[in-house]
């Protein structure tokens, strides 16, 4: 059975400050952030009726757009709350979570200095960003032909749509070769992230993973370093050569989507779903249960 399109989802999405019915939420084809990608969002998990980290991802909205040059017209306050009455009117204990505000309609052109900054926010049910059987398996990775861009030529802090562009591509072409994702490299050559997640290695027991210069730290990637620590694995973070990849022994993914999921190829790179990784998992799926989550806070 086909799935059903995004676009005709139920229920309903908030959209500058309105509950709209979802067939409803639309936008014009004359939109600035369709045509320049002036658009910055977020992914965000409710697990158990709880939208995990959902401060940390508002602040990091704000921040995004920040960074492209505007301001969005809601708090940080005001959009929690946003996302946590929609959970509710959607019904939704576990779902995903996508605010996402862009440059509207009222300018034309790279110039846009009018133009009034919108607001969206949708919820929806997504189980599992990679296949589950293989995710437990380990999921296989090309490498990218794209690089992620000096942060000297793109905004590469902000969460911004454009920088998808590459992403897409590269996932695109991955899986036209049959992997789950591709591994991308940054500006200088060092190992980066994967299109939609940040990346870990472990060798020796000792995990290590690239420095966020040129790709976002992102949220889980910094709650799976904390619950690593608490474990008392020891973490490294530093620049990450390919060539080293043939001396790893696990690899594995994180990412608001990807979760912990561990990776069993890259290229012609193999590893194990071993100790830590599935250690990791499990420490990960526990964490983002509402009860430990607010008694780590
Ligand atoms: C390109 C990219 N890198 C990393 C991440 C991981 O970020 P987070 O853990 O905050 O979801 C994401 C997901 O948002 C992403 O799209």
């Amino acid at each position: 059975m086909a799935a059903v399109p995004f676009d005709q989802l139920d229920g309903h999405i908030w959209m500058n400050g309105e509950m709209v019915p979802w067939a409803e939420a639309k936008i014009h084809v004359l939109t600035h952030g369709l045509h320049y990608a002036s658009a910055v969002f977020e992914g965000e998990r409710a697990y158990g009726g709880q939208i995990f980290k959902l401060t940390e991802h508002t602040e990091r909205l704000h921040e995004s757009a920040r960074i492209l040059g505007f301001e969005i017209p809601y708090t940080v306050d005001e959009i929690d709350n946003a996302c946590i009455q929609l959970l509710h009117k959607q019904g939704f204990q576990d779902a995903y979570v996508r605010p996402i505000a862009w440059r509207g309609s009222e300018m034309m052109g790279v110039s846009a200095q009018k133009n009034r900054i919108n607001l969206a926010i949708a919820i929806w049910q997504w189980p599992s960003y990679f296949d589950p059987e293989q995710k437990l398996k380990g999921i296989r990775l090309d490498m990218a032909d794209y690089r992620r861009p000096d942060p000297r030529t793109a905004p590469s802090k902000s969460k911004a749509a454009g920088l998808y562009m590459i992403c897409t591509i590269s996932k695109h072409a991955a899986e036209a070769k049959g992997y789950a994702d591709a591994l991308m490299l940054d500006w200088r050559g060092q190992v980066a992230e994967a299109t939609g997640a940040n990346v870990f290695f472990v060798k020796d027991g000792v995990i290590h993973t690239p420095v966020p210069e040129g790709f976002l730290d992102g949220i889980t990637r910094r709650t799976v370093i904390g619950l690593a620590r608490e474990r008392g694995f020891e973490i490294v973070e530093r620049a990450i050569m390919p060539e080293e990849l043939e001396d790893f022994e696990q690899c594995f993914l994180t990412g608001t989507a990807a979760e912990v999921t561990p990776v069993s190829e890259i290229g012609p790179y193999r590893f194990e779903v071993g100790e830590i990784a599935k250690t990791l998992m499990n420490d990960y799926a526990a964490i983002v249960q509402p009860a430990r989550a607010a008694a780590a806070e």
